[in-house]
């Protein structure tokens, strides 16, 4: 049944040991060159703090409104932080037409959906101050002023890159005229999660993001920020957002990318870019699993060398998908074959036993890459335990990823223990936690 062919089509997929800890040890020289003042303008891995400089202290209060843009899902929350923190939120549609359209039409489209969610809340009248998670590459001067640098995941709406997006924002609101906006702090998705998960677990110092991107985040030592151009007050450390997905992007990954991950790479908004997060993240497993697929029914190894119109449409086949294959135990491999009859094709028992071996191969791999990842964030922050806060569809979904990402962290940094703590709330109560420490600042120095 074509094990050796199935093999040797897998096996560009797996890492040994020794390839991920050069990953780890890559990655750190990476981390290194993003923080340095000299050669920061070169490195890929852009370390950029971002004035957040601790995690809360639980004395946090007040209500704010956020905004979560950049995720799966597009969200505008109001968040009331007491002894407990209470969220009400709302999801609204952001469609690929806003996404790859104009900057000005992607920004009037969030002040519409902030305006349509403060009449509903009744929040008319107030000037809730707020905070805004803006998930892509932004370079800040300050809590409230984030520039992007460039587009992810699929966005390329025009006249954005370069911009603050908290001035877009304003102008946005400035067209409409009808709502009041005070927006207190922007922050990545993954600042977000630390700060949320924080909340609930003091000791958390990284937040990681397994979604439809992937990155995260770390508190790192001021003397080693050389960037760093805030004042140096105690807590003499600040907030790192990595952009990890950039990993790579200067060819030192190159030996360990495959074909298939060039052949997605050429059918991306961002050709050369993100090599790291195109291994890893939720938008693009899906595909590389649906490209070795069509590779191995040319090969004869799967469907009788047959393939159909579905499996040869680029991005059909979806990540989630491939965390519902894996999850599967029935021994007819009922959501297999549901999945692969979706696509038209008719597939044995052997034929799915393959198709699993294919998602696990995609899924491990990428999962072994952010543990070294991680292994690599955990060595630099040099304690014994650390704790994690993640969030991330893919992390949810995927049956295996959470234990890949252990077992495979106990090999890179043997002396480590690291902990993942999910985030509850999602990344809105972070930027709200933000916004909080931010405002009571902002107030006893006015
Ligand atoms: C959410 C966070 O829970 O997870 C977002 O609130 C984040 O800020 C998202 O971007 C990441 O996951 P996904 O799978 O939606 O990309
Ligand atoms: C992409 C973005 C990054 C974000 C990540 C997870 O890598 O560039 O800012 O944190 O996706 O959403």
């Amino acid at each position: 049944m074509g094990d050796n062919k199935l093999e040797t089509i897998l096996e560009c997929m797996h890492l040994n040991k020794d390839q991920l800890k050069s990953v780890k040890d890559r990655l750190h020289i990476e981390m290194m060159k993003g923080l340095g003042k000299a050669s920061h303008a070169n490195a890929r891995v852009k370390m950029y703090p971002t004035y957040v400089r601790s995690t809360p202290d639980g004395t946090e209060r007040g209500d704010f409104l956020a905004l979560d843009l950049g995720g799966s899902n597009f969200r505008v929350l109001y968040i009331k932080i007491g002894e407990k923190v209470e969220q009400f939120s709302e999801v609204y549609k952001l469609t690929k037409e806003l996404m790859e359209g104009t900057g000005e039409k992607l920004f009037d489209y969030i002040a519409e959906c902030l305006a349509n969610f403060i009449g509903k809340q009744g929040l008319k009248d107030r000037a809730l101050p707020l905070g805004f998670t803006f998930s892509f590459p932004c370079q800040q001067k300050g809590l409230a002023s984030a520039t992007l640098t460039m587009w992810t995941k699929g966005f390329k709406a025009s006249g954005v890159e370069g911009k603050d997006v908290c001035v877009l924002l304003y102008e946005a609101v400035k067209r409409r005229g009808d709502i009041l906006l005070d927006v207190i702090a922007v922050v990545n998705d993954t600042t977000g999660t630390l700060m949320s998960c924080a909340h609930a677990f003091p000791d958390c110092v990284v937040g990681l993001i397994l979604g439809t991107g992937t990155n995260a985040c770390y508190i790192e030592k001021l003397e080693n920020v050389e960037t760093w151009d805030g004042d140096t007050d105690p807590p003499k450390q600040v907030l790192i957002n990595m952009e990890w997905g950039a990993f790579g992007d200067d060819g030192v990954l190159d030996d360990l990318r495959t074909e298939y991950d060039e052949s997605i790479d050429k059918k991306t908004h961002n050709v050369g870019k993100q090599k790291f997060e195109k291994m890893i993240s939720g938008m693009y497993l899906g595909e590389l699993v649906r490209q070795i697929l069509v590779k191995l029914a040319e090969n004869h190894v799967l469907f009788d060398g047959k393939t159909t119109e579905a499996l040869r449409n680029s991005w059909k086949f979806e990540t989630a998908n491939l965390s519902q294959i894996e999850g599967d135990t029935s021994p007819d491999y009922k959501v297999c074959r549901k999945l692969m009859k979706d696509h038209g094709l008719e597939i044995t028992d052997q034929g799915c036993k393959i198709v699993k071996a294919v998602c696990a191969a995609v899924s491990s791999r990428a999962a072994q890459l952010a543990a070294a990842g991680i292994a690599a964030v955990a060595c630099q922050v040099g304690k014994s335990d650390v704790t994690c806060g993640v969030d991330g569809s893919l992390y949810r979904k995927h049956p295996r990823f959470h234990d890949i990402m252990t077992a495979t962290i106990k090999q890179l940094a043997p002396g480590v223990n690291v902990k993942f703590v999910l985030s509850e709330d999602g990344s809105g109560k972070g930027a709200a936690l933000v916004a909080a420490v931010a405002h009571t600042l902002k107030s006893k120095t006015k």
